[in-house]
């Protein structure tokens, strides 16, 4: 059974969603261990009472980024995890995680890419005027939302939608896609 590391930052609505995905079995994976760069993270509680392991690592507590990554590689590789999910994580990875998981690291962003890349692109969406937005899983590179895309859900933005409205209905939409996508990328391991 293939490992996932899902690292969070926030509410984890997707590390929820693919856990429950796992438990219906339209995941065939595992959630070795869950990490946060936030001990306030409200993502943490449900981790912590389904009993899947969980480490906080405040970058604050690194000297450097670099020594921040380290111990995150260390953490996953420990977990024997094959493959890391961004799920929520807002902080930019960095060389030495991309370089110890490359090509086994996925990320779901709330906007159609490579359009509105980055952070807010729901209301980057609604600033555009689009009439169509989504979602999209991709694979993680250098270059911030940039990488392969493993798979996309399209949202169609009405007329009256706040960023909140906007945002709840891509939120569905990552929530229907992404254990999906890491399904295709655990196929595509070597
Ligand atoms: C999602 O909208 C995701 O696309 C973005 O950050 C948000 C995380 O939500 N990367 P959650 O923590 O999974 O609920």
């Amino acid at each position: 059974m293939p490992n996932l590391g899902v690292l969070i930052s926030g509410r984890g609505s997707n590390m929820t969603s693919i856990h429950q995905r796992i438990q219906s079995n339209e995941l065939n994976a595992t959630i070795a261990v869950v990490i946060s760069n936030k001990a306030s993270a409200t993502g943490l509680a449900y981790a912590r009472d389904q009993g899947i392991p969980v480490q906080v690592f405040e970058p604050s507590e690194f000297e450097t980024n670099d020594d921040y990554e380290s111990a995150l590689v260390a953490c996953l590789v420990a977990h024997k995890v094959d493959l890391v999910v961004l799920a929520g994580y807002m902080k930019l990875v960095g060389d030495p995680m991309l370089t110890a998981f490359a090509g086994r690291m996925v990320n779901i962003h709330p906007s159609l890419l490579p359009s509105f890349k980055g952070l807010n692109a729901q209301q980057q969406a609604l600033d555009y005027g689009v009439k169509v937005s989504g979602c999209t899983a991709h694979y993680v590179v250098k270059e911030m939302d940039a990488g392969p895309i493993i798979m996309q859900a399209a949202v169609a933005v009405q007329d009256d939608d706040t960023v909140e409205s906007l945002s709840d209905r891509i939120l569905f939409q990552e929530h229907q896609i992404y254990f999906l996508a890491i399904q295709i990328a655990l196929t595509h391991l070597d």
